[in-house]
């Protein structure tokens, strides 16, 4: 398999997703095709772009199509609305008008500062997404969430703006911190435990190849998600309802991020998210005990943390809970496995259930 295009299908704003080893080197004929724009603002953090950044401009100038580099400091601290001004100002000063586009080279916060840039820049411009971390390949580059954070919360400033492409390469990975790649299988599980039973099984039975990061198997997981996520973001766009699975293991995860001070990273958050609310759903009853052990035990087999800190102040945890943007009308919708790949989404969750998923109990109680 060289590279796979799956189709993201909104009308007149479908978009392809195309999936392939070494398809940086492929970028700039891709783009000359699609003509999308005569020249590309590449925005990318300081290590991503310092490591891609002037292969992708010659890439690019080889197919006759220019390009400006602009790098923002790496990690969560930029992805605010500075760093969106700063940006803004570096394209007027280079002349970026409508004819032109941006490039977002990197993780999942170069593409939600890249998106949220390009939607709201000359009353948006178009934009396409080039993911080099698992996370962003699998989820975040797809499906047009785009913000910032605020400091009351993350991504409380944002819009949906879905990109022109996204291109996938799976060599990237090579170069992405082990910490980062387990991280990224976080969000895989979750498409496993809250979409497909399958694939779920099949992440089990190719431990070893996703952990070698053995091409063909990497190329068709990645692929995969992006199915999954492709088919979510079809039926429900903008979170009316379906797409509120996608956001399995992320309500008490982000509770758990906030609540470490961002020390613990998005992913292993969510790890620990997903298994706390398999131990929620088999305490209300709607899951079997096998169902949290099935999840606990793949989250282990891929090194990812399930445990809520013991030393996170419980209280703080609660106060994130009620925070979060997830909450409607002061209630908290949890997304409960039912099984594996089954899953239901309800805020009929009792306090004292709760109360003993985040001290750490057990179902034993
Ligand atoms: N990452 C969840 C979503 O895109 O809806």
């Amino acid at each position: 398999m060289v590279q796979q295009t799956i189709q993201v299908g909104l009308g007149e704003r479908s978009y392809p997703i195309t999936v392939g080893k070494g398809l940086l080197e492929r970028i700039g004929s891709a783009l000359q095709t699609a003509k999308i724009a005569k020249r590309y603002g590449i925005i990318s953090d300081d290590r991503v772009g310092v490591l891609y950044g002037e292969q992708i401009q010659s890439v690019l100038e080889q197919a006759g199509i220019a390009s400006e580099l602009i790098l923002f400091p790496h990690g969560e601290t930029s992805k605010n609305l500075q760093t969106i001004g700063h940006l803004a100002s570096v394209l007027a000063e280079r002349s970026f008008d409508r004819g032109d586009a941006l490039l977002a080279l990197g993780g999942g916060v170069t593409g939600d500062i890249t998106g949220f840039l390009a939607s709201i820049y000359m009353r948006g411009i178009p934009f396409v997404q080039v993911p080099t971390s698992l996370l962003a390949q699998v989820d975040s580059s797809v499906g047009g969430k785009t913000g910032v954070d605020i400091s009351e919360g993350k991504n409380l400033i944002g819009t949906f703006y879905q990109p022109k492409a996204v291109f996938i390469d799976t060599d990237v990975l090579k170069t992405l911190p082990a910490e980062e790649f387990l991280s990224g299988m976080a969000e895989v599980i979750k498409y496993g435990a809250s979409i497909d039973a399958d694939f779920f099984n099949w992440l089990g039975a190719n431990r070893e190849a996703i952990l070698a990061l053995e091409p063909e198997v990497i190329a068709s997981m990645i692929r995969r998600c992006c199915e999954f996520k492709a088919l979510v973001v079809e039926q429900d766009e903008r979170e009316g309802g379906l797409r509120r699975i996608l956001n399995f293991g992320h309500t008490i995860g982000h509770a758990v991020e906030a609540a470490s001070g961002y020390q613990l990273i998005h992913g292993y958050a969510v790890a620990i998210g997903m298994r706390a609310v398999a131990e929620l759903a088999v305490r209300c009853g709607y899951a079997d005990k096998e169902v949290a052990a099935k999840l606990e035990e793949l989250l282990r087999q891929y090194r990812l943390p399930t445990e809520i800190p013991s030393g996170l102040d419980r209280d703080v945890l609660r106060r994130y809970l009620q925070a979060d943007k997830k909450t409607i009308g002061g209630r908290v919708f949890f997304v409960l496995p039912e099984a594996i790949g089954k899953v239901r989404i309800t805020d009929q969750v009792q306090d004292a259930d709760l109360d003993a998923v985040l001290a750490g109990g057990t179902s034993e109680g």
